[in-house]
């Protein structure tokens, strides 16, 4: 009995390098990000891989898996344990500090200003800060303007807030503006979101509405409130040491499909915010439209202070006036 079991052992581990092994010349890349298939990082991802494998006509395969830790995920693109993720800035600050200024709440106006400063001067800029932190920042991509749920009240403004858990990224800047407005924020990572919910560890939670809908977070949040209270951008990262062996030929295929992965993930966060809040209310959340900004950015003033301290008064307002052309 014994020796057959051995026997079949040692015949599969001779066939199984046949098995998993690429095919010679091929190289498989890992992909993560934090959410769904059908989500804004998802349909990104794909983009990501159809461009990559039908440009090296399959010499590089592209493997996409989850992993809703974020801060692990760009560790292990650090490392070289996955080649790439797609991940919000949220821990992108405790890498590269440089990153933070882009979360201070309120900063950008609309999509279209936060796109053109992310391609433009200012996005390039900050790429450029990612090899010094063993990271190649490939390109910007997007999560989306951030907007409160929880289990307790409507929120119309800053009043409301006052005594809330609202879990948040691990992210300084988002911390110190909950912290002002009175709220409890605890920072925990995404994979630990609905657990925490389900216990009460937690009131609240902040995210755009393409993760909000693809997440089915109204399965555990009752209020919705529009607060757009900051907008998240998400990045492409790559692995230095990967990237730098690739041929020039070879690297012009990632950052052409870079490209593509920008475009398909901001079209799915544009459809999902003209759909999104409908299809929330249908499915029984309680939605707030209206909510009073100009009190929120009010209360946040010492927070402003602080931000304007850390990062410099004249980096903030060249984000904060960047108009198309400039
Ligand atoms: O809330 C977060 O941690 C992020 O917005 C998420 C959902 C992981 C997407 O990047």
């Amino acid at each position: 009995m014994r020796t057959t079991r051995r026997l079949l052992l040692a015949g599969l581990a001779a066939i199984a390098p046949a098995a998993f092994t690429p095919a010679a010349g091929q190289t498989t890349v890992t992909l993560t990000h934090a959410l769904p298939p059908a989500s804004h990082y998802g349909v990104g991802a794909l983009a990501f891989k159809e461009t990559v494998e039908r440009l090296s006509n399959s010499r590089f395969r592209v493997t996409i898996q989850r992993n809703d830790n974020e801060r692990e995920a760009i560790e292990a693109t650090q490392i070289g344990t996955q080649e790439f993720v797609i991940t919000s800035t949220g821990p992108v600050g405790n890498f590269v500090p440089e990153t933070l200024v882009l979360d201070i709440p309120f900063l950008f106006r609309d999509y279209a200003h936060a796109r053109g400063v992310l391609d433009g001067e200012i996005g390039r800029e900050l790429l450029a800060r990612f090899p010094a932190r063993g990271l190649v920042g490939l390109a910007w991509m997007e999560n989306g303007f951030r907007n409160l749920t929880n289990n307790r009240r409507e929120v119309s403004s800053p009043e409301d807030v006052r005594g809330l858990k609202v879990r948040t990224m691990e992210n300084q800047v988002h911390m110190r503006a909950f912290q002002t407005l009175g709220a409890l924020p605890t920072p925990m990572a995404f994979s630990e979101l609905v657990p925490a919910l389900q216990q009460g560890t937690v009131d609240g939670q902040e995210n755009p509405i393409p993760v909000i809908v693809a997440n089915n977070l109204n399965q555990v949040q009752r209020f919705l409130s529009l607060t757009r209270h900051v907008y998240s951008p998400a990045v492409l990262i790559g692995n230095p040491a990967f990237l730098n062996r690739l041929s020039p030929a070879d690297r012009a295929i990632f950052d052409e499909a870079a490209k593509a992965a920008v475009v398909a993930n901001r079209n799915k966060v544009t459809e999902d915010e003209q759909n999104g809040v409908a299809e929330l209310r249908r499915r029984g959340m309680t939605v707030r439209e209206t909510v009073d900004t100009a009190a929120f950015q009010a209360a946040l003033a010492p927070a402003f202070q602080a931000y304007a301290q850390q990062f410099g008064a004249a980096t903030i307002e060249r984000i904060r006036n960047w108009r198309p052309g400039s």
